[in-house]
């Protein structure tokens, strides 16, 4: 049996140690927001929260997040139903083109803003690299995540206009 936490609640499970998180996350635990991209962590479409930081669950056997705390895309906003500031910024600025791949896009957007509050372009370009989009959404993700940051900071000392 391996244990582990998901959205702040406790999952104990009888899987064999080697499957890939993605698919506990979406058969044992019902969350299909996770989605399976390339199967070999290059594109970011499964991208969770272990512990508070970004990893692609298609790639990571449940053995090696026993005893831990994931967090998925259903798990980021508050537990009464308000949506987290990144949520709330990709729906006013219309990121989602086919969508397929915007959940990963969140968890890695939430994760950034995290540990840094007021990112740069760059910032945003580097922590966002490893998430793929086939619909070239990136002008809509940057802008978002700009709209997010100043929405949990009042950053406007971001440096950094909406739009830029
Ligand atoms: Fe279609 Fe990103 S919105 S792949």
């Amino acid at each position: 049996m391996i244990n582990l936490t998901i959205n702040g609640e406790p999952h104990e499970l009888d899987v064999d140690p080697t499957t890939p998180l993605l698919w506990v996350i979406r058969e044992q635990a019902g969350l299909n927001g996770t989605k399976f991209g390339c199967g070999i962590a290059q594109c970011g479409a499964c991208t969770v929260h272990l512990n508070g930081s970004p990893i692609r669950s298609c790639r990571t056997p449940v053995q090696a997040v026993a005893g831990k705390e994931i967090t998925t895309i259903e798990g980021v906003g508050s537990i009464d139903g308000e949506l987290h500031p990144v949520q709330q910024a990709w729906i006013d600025e219309q990121v989602p083109q086919c969508g397929y791949c915007q959940s990963g896009q969140v968890m890695s957007a939430v994760a950034l803003l995290a540990r840094n509050p007021s990112p740069s372009d760059r910032d945003i370009d580097l922590a966002m690299s490893g998430n793929v989009c086939r619909c070239g959404t990136y002008p809509r993700i940057r802008r978002g995540i700009k709209k997010a940051a100043i929405a949990m900071n009042g950053a406007a000392d971001s440096g950094e206009k909406i739009n830029g």
